[in-house]
């Protein structure tokens, strides 16, 4: 097998087989296909496509690459969540004690932040004495004693993902549906879930900046599920505005807390209930949606969902108080608001900028390598279709000092908001479309 025949087969339009998908991919993790044959064929991909046995086949072959996860020590469904990622998105921290409280075991390996979207890892680490690594064997038993575990990336997951996601990145090819869907799908199969769901972020502050294209992405990915054998459910959901209010890590834990106490923002709640039912009933803990809703309140409601939430932090060395004192996460020295230059109703939020103004005060990492203050972000105190006066703080900058770095970064915030007009604008549901192997399905505006 020749791999300029490949590449000028994708080229054409035609469909690589199992066997040429895995001599790429082996090949190229090896060192054997050099970056610049392995870029001819992502971009030939970027043009033709791929068929949906294709997609299957390479996400099959990058979840070989490295190791592979096996969670059958685990009684139960394993239902695995995953989100493209958005602005103050803190879902995990409330929706795997949640799922958790409902029965489904949860054994997650999750992310850190890059750019303008946060990690859940790194939010967990804002509790003091939060440990993200543990070995295999304390994963496993953990989960098999409280039902739930989550930690960082460990060890070697699809290493043929990260080489191929570099590559992508410097010659314009990530914006390919079936190679973000391999990529995003390879990671998941690999980590070792029976069933995934899936939150595709769609609008400003998202990867992917139309319902459309986000509904194709979702269907990508749903499809790639019952080619390899693991249901997969994705609900696409709004990102042209934060989710709930805080942006930043301690500060999005104490929000996440408040909806594990019955408070907190009600798209943050909306959204987590939503996920969380497609798991329960994935995971086999309900036999509809409304089951599960109606079982996921009454978890919120007795406190268990909080109980298993003060386990999990317990279990990896936080302080389970937090749970009831949020006081004792770090707190920014300074408090600096952002002011309204004008009446009117807030008509948008541009929310990839507000994650980039978190990520300037030290929330986020512009590289890698980049260390993080957890303490520090921003508080929302107006979104979409509020109305607001002259001179209304619209926002507050939880910063470290407030030295001229930051006084540009209150320009940024003041700058994101689009303020003005005498209507209130409609709210746009925050659910929009949930694909599943039945279709797709829009809510109704
Ligand atoms: N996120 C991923 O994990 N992979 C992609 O290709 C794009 C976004």
């Amino acid at each position: 097998m020749r791999t300029v025949d490949l590449i000028r087969k994708k080229r054409g339009g035609g469909s690589l087989t199992a066997g040429e998908l895995s001599f790429l991919i082996e090949g190229y993790c090896q060192g054997d296909i050099p970056d610049y044959q392995m870029s001819a064929w992502a971009m030939a991909v970027f043009f033709r496509g791929m068929t949906a046995e294709e997609t299957a086949e390479l996400t099959l072959a990058m979840a070989r690459s490295g190791d592979q996860v096996d969670l059958s020590s685990i009684r139960g469904i394993k239902v695995d969540k995953h989100s493209t990622g958005g602005v103050g998105d803190k879902t995990t921290l409330i929706v795997a004690p949640l799922v958790a409280a409902c029965g489904i075991p949860v054994a997650k390996m999750s992310g850190r932040g890059l750019g303008h979207t946060g990690g859940t890892i790194d939010k967990l680490e804002s509790m003091a004495g939060f440990r993200t690594e543990l070995s295999r064997e304390q994963f496993f038993a953990q989960v098999n004693d409280i039902g739930i575990a989550v930690i960082g990336q460990s060890g070697n997951i699809t290493p043929a993902d990260k080489k191929l996601y570099a590559l992508r990145d410097v010659t314009a090819t990530v914006e390919s549906i079936p190679l973000i869907a391999s990529s995003v799908m390879s990671k998941k199969i690999a980590a070792g879930a029976d069933a995934i769901v899936l939150d595709v972020k769609t609008g400003s502050g998202a990867f992917m900046k139309s319902l459309e294209e986000s509904e194709a992405l979702a269907a990508a990915m749903v499809e790639i599920g019952s080619q390899v054998g693991r249901q997969t459910a994705a609900l696409i959901s709004d990102m042209d505005q934060p989710l709930g209010y805080a942006i930043g890590n301690a500060l999005e834990v104490e929000e996440a807390i408040a909806v594990l106490q019955g408070q907190g923002p009600r798209d943050l709640l909306e959204l987590c209930l939503a996920l969380s039912a497609h798991m329960v009933v994935l995971g086999g803990q309900a036999d509809n949606l409304e089951a599960a809703e109606k079982l996921l309140r009454a978890k919120l409601e007795s406190g268990a969902a909080l109980e298993k939430f003060r386990a999990f932090v317990a279990a990896q060395g936080g302080d389970p108080a937090v749970a009831d004192n949020p006081g004792l996460l770090s707190k920014a020295p300074e408090i600096i608001n952002v002011t309204a230059q004008q009446d009117g109703f807030v008509q948008q939020i541009d929310a990839e900028q507000l994650g980039l103004a978190a990520m300037l005060l030290g929330a986020g990492r512009a590289a890698k390598e980049d260390e993080i203050d957890h303490a520090v972000g921003l508080m929302l105190k107006r979104k979409v279709g509020d109305s607001v006066k002259t001179g209304d703080t619209i926002a507050q900058l939880h910063a470290r000092d407030r030295s001229p770095s930051v006084s540009e970064v209150a320009q940024r915030v003041l700058a994101a908001y689009t303020i003005g007009g005498q209507d209130q604008p409609t709210r746009k549901p925050l659910l929009l479309s949930v694909v599943t192997s039945d279709g797709i399905k829009r809510s109704e505006a």
